[in-house]
């Protein structure tokens, strides 16, 4: 069983759920208190908090995994890194045993620092980075079913 634990704030993630939802994977958003709204000042202080390696609070998040031999992460890139909410699911989510992989999605299609972390935290990991599939529809091409 395959499950996609993603964080979406301004719809590519969401975009990206209905793919792996074709892919075969169990859906599981994660809703966090922090930003609501992708404006000027959201920007600034989630591209900071990201920075610093902030947790956002969940709203009601699941860890319970056990179903699960395969979990992708998704998460967009904020300043360079993980999101908020998404180092929360990391600290709270127990990986270990687990086939993981990962997909980013960012304004500029890369996602260098948050690469070196998984290369780092978890060296067997798989990753895609897509670049705003919102805008870009093609960039859902680089899931394909081997992944
Ligand atoms: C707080 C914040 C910080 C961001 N920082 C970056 C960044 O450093 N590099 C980048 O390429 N895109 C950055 N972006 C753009 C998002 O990564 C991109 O739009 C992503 O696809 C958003 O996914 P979502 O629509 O699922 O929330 C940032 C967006 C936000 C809201």
């Amino acid at each position: 069983m395959k499950l996609f634990i993603y964080y979406s704030l301004s719809g590519n993630g969401d975009i990206i759920a209905d793919k792996m939802k074709e892919l075969g994977y169990d859906l599981r958003k994660v809703n966090a208190k922090s930003l609501k709204k992708n404006n000027f000042w959201n920007i600034f202080k989630g591209g900071f908090l990201a920075g610093i390696g902030a947790k956002a609070k969940l709203i009601d998040y699941n860890n319970d995994i056990s179903n699960y031999d395969e979990i992708c992460i998704g998460s967009p890139i904020w300043n360079g890194k993980f999101s908020c909410p998404i180092n929360t699911v990391l600290a709270k989510t127990n990986l270990d045993n687990k086939n993981i992989k990962f997909i980013l999605y960012s304004g500029s299609g890369e996602a260098k620092k948050a690469i070196k972390k998984i290369n780092k935290k978890y060296p067997n990991a798989q990753i895609i980075v897509l670049k705003e599939p919102k805008k870009y529809n093609e960039e859902l091409e680089k899931i394909n079913g081997g992944f």
